[in-house]
């Protein structure tokens, strides 16, 4: 399945993951610029903030409050932030598409 990464300066690369992936091992996978994921999916760093592209953000799995809490830390949150260590991939999001932060906090 495919997840596009979209950058600040207008460019973008989509790679390919896997089922049951999290978002964020497919940035690493791929040496992502800007995802560090400092603490490797621990939900406890918030450097691998990504800002969910429309269409895309309701078909994720639920916000939970661990998350929420920690991504009041992330540098530029929006309505439409996630941590991608929390993403896990599924069928309903083949395609899915991100932008990535120009800081992490
Ligand atoms: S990798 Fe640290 S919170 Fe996602």
């Amino acid at each position: 399945m495919k997840v596009t990464f979209r950058y600040q300066d207008g460019t973008s690369e989509t790679f390919e993951g896997s089922l049951g992936d999290t978002l964020m091992d497919v940035a690493l996978d791929n040496g992502v610029q800007g995802i560090l994921a400092q603490c490797g999916g621990g939900c406890t760093c918030c450097t691998c903030h990504c800002w969910v592209d429309d269409g895309w953000f309701d078909r994720l799995n639920p916000l939970r409050a661990e998350e929420d809490e920690l991504l009041t830390y992330a540098w530029g949150r929006r309505t439409n932030s996630r941590l991608s260590c929390q993403i896990r991939l599924n069928e309903d999001l083949d395609g899915l598409s991100v932008e990535v932060p120009e800081n992490q906090g």
